[in-house]
């Protein structure tokens, strides 16, 4: 069998999905037409030739802009949709997937729009393709404490069906402690705690996640290993780290996909996991990721991490045990 087949038929979860960033240039092109909307490109390929970055922010620059096409509950509902169908077909059994409702609310759509065509889409990829999903609720980091207050509260019906808040957007200059008292609010309401730290930053924020945010996963965390001590803090408390092999190379967080640290990550006894972060801005899904760094793997490191992938979900024990 050759690496890709075994890839593919490896059951999987994935945990480090911005459903904002599985939005290909075909759908935006779509869902402007569907919606009236100009959009500052001629066509598709023009879109495309758009996506090279030097660094977060460049890419940040124009994934928020792509998301203004988004517009009704339907649109939402039909990303969704899209993104699980495309997941199913990369061996996909359970995601939890990020949405950043600021992105939204600041361009005028209640918070439901986006939480509820999300919803719909969830239920209705599990009816479709039997993949379970959960949706985490993302602040925007460039945003002040104050604004995340708002939209946590914004989302208070929706709490129920919302397993948990994340912290993503431009990292460097907005710490995690920046958020210390969202989050805190976040585990009072008995949601699980996720943040980016370390994809830009210094390990020192991802200290911060761990001691002020008090996180339950850790989202890239690629610059833990520039401290000892961080790693094997870490690994001893069996963090689990969704590494996104080709966003960190689009970004320029790795400048060769052949020296991704995902191997040493292994070797300092972390438990990372694949995933895809934004597949339609970084050229592929879950199924790629693993095949970027599958020649610097085993086949027991990539069922490993694949493995790890349930492990380091918020399913409960006899689900998990159901998938691995
Ligand atoms: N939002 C979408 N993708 C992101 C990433 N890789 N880092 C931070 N914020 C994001
Ligand atoms: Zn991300």
């Amino acid at each position: 069998m050759s690496d890709s087949d075994f890839i593919s038929g490896l059951p999987k979860a994935e945990l480090h999905l911005h459903v904002e960033g599985s939005l290909e240039p075909e759908q935006m092109f779509a869902f402007a037409r569907r919606n009236r909307i100009s959009i500052p490109f001629p066509n598709v390929e023009a879109l495309r030739a758009a996506y090279s970055f030097n660094s977060l922010q460049d890419f940040l620059d124009i994934y928020y802009q792509g998301a203004d096409v988004l517009r009704t509950e339907e649109d939402f509902r039909d990303l969704a949709l899209a993104y699980f169908e495309r997941a199913h077909e990369d061996g996909v059994a359970h995601a939890e997937i990020f949405f950043d409702p600021q992105t939204h609310t600041a361009r005028g759509l209640p918070f439901g729009v986006a939480a509820d065509g999300l919803l719909a889409g969830m239920k209705e990829a599990e009816a479709k393709f039997g993949l379970t999903s959960k949706l985490i609720l993302c602040f925007l980091r460039h945003l002040d404490e104050d604004d995340a207050f708002l939209t946590f509260a914004d989302a208070e019906p929706w709490l129920d069906r919302i397993a948990g808040v994340g912290l993503d957007s431009s990292e460097v200059g907005h710490p995690p402690s920046k958020f210390a008292r969202v989050f805190e609010a976040a585990g009072k309401a008995g949601l699980k705690r996720v943040a980016h730290a370390g994809e830009e930053g210094p390990p020192e924020y991802v200290l911060e996640a761990l001691d002020v945010l008090h996180i339950d996963r850790l989202d890239h965390g690629n610059r833990s290993l520039e401290s000892p001590e961080l790693v094997t803090r870490l690994a001893r408390a069996g963090m689990t780290l969704t590494v996104c092999p080709l966003s960190n190379h689009k970004l320029c967080v790795v400048d060769d996909l052949a020296a991704h640290p995902i191997a040493d990550m292994l070797g300092h006894g972390l438990r990372p996991t694949i995933n895809s972060d934004d597949p339609a801005y970084f050229g592929g899904y879950v199924a790629d990721n693993y095949r970027a760094v599958a020649p610097l793997l085993t086949r027991d490191q990539l069922a490993t991490l694949a493995r790890n992938s349930f492990l380091g979900s918020f399913l409960d024990d006899a689900a998990v045990t159901r998938h691995i």
